[in-house]
């Protein structure tokens, strides 16, 4: 009787709620999608890396950065999962331009510092899927950012070495196999083909 605006009222409360809804849901594309930009630039940086470490002949280091390179592409794909899901488009670009021909002396160091600044940004972009009421996003994130902390861990134990040690580190890993000691199954092989 006062206004007789109940009913728009109760409607327009649905559609600022819908509203609030699909802002929180781009706000979690919009993360998913900054993440996305530095797996690609992870990948194509450390495969960059692995042929020039193979090519020095650094085997066993070129052999970790492809594995590592490959974890990437995991993320990378994890997160385009995730954005198709809910309902964004996963993006193609990249977050940075990549370095090529690195020394081995500065790859590791470089590495070391792209992971931390990765799992710095992952945490600002988990608490953001918490803060928007996405649980399922903000676990995927702390799983990643595990799995970078193991690839941090990684490169700072090399870069490590190779301040210690430098030249008598580096001369033991010289002529190592690259070999990764994994049979990756491609479309073709697992085919039947060659
Ligand atoms: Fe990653
Ligand atoms: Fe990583």
């Amino acid at each position: 009787m006062e206004h007789g605006l109940s009913c728009p009222d109760n409607e327009e409360r649905k559609e600022m709620a819908e509203n609030s809804r699909e802002e929180r849901r781009q706000a979690v594309i919009e993360v998913l999608n900054e993440a996305r930009k530095m797996e690609l630039h992870a990948i194509v940086q450390y495969m960059n890396q692995h042929y020039g470490l193979d090519d020095m002949d650094y085997g066993e280091l070129a052999g970790k950065i492809k594995l590592i390179a490959i974890d990437e592409m995991k993320h990378a794909e994890d997160f385009a999962e995730r954005i198709k899901e809910l309902g964004g488009e996963p993006t193609t670009d990249r977050a940075a331009e990549v370095v090529p021909g690195q020394a081995v002396e500065k790859i590791f160091k470089f590495d070391s510092g792209l992971e931390d600044d990765t799992i710095d940004r992952y945490s600002k972009f988990e608490a953001v899927c918490r803060e928007n009421g996405d649980t399922i996003t903000a676990k995927l994130f702390e799983r990643i950012i595990d799995e970078e902390q193991i690839h941090l861990n990684y490169f700072d134990d090399i870069d490590d070495h190779i301040e210690k040690l430098g030249k008598n580190f580096l001369a033991r890993k010289a002529g190592t196999p690259s070999d990764t000691g994994l049979t990756i199954l491609g479309f073709v092989a697992q085919q039947g083909g060659e």
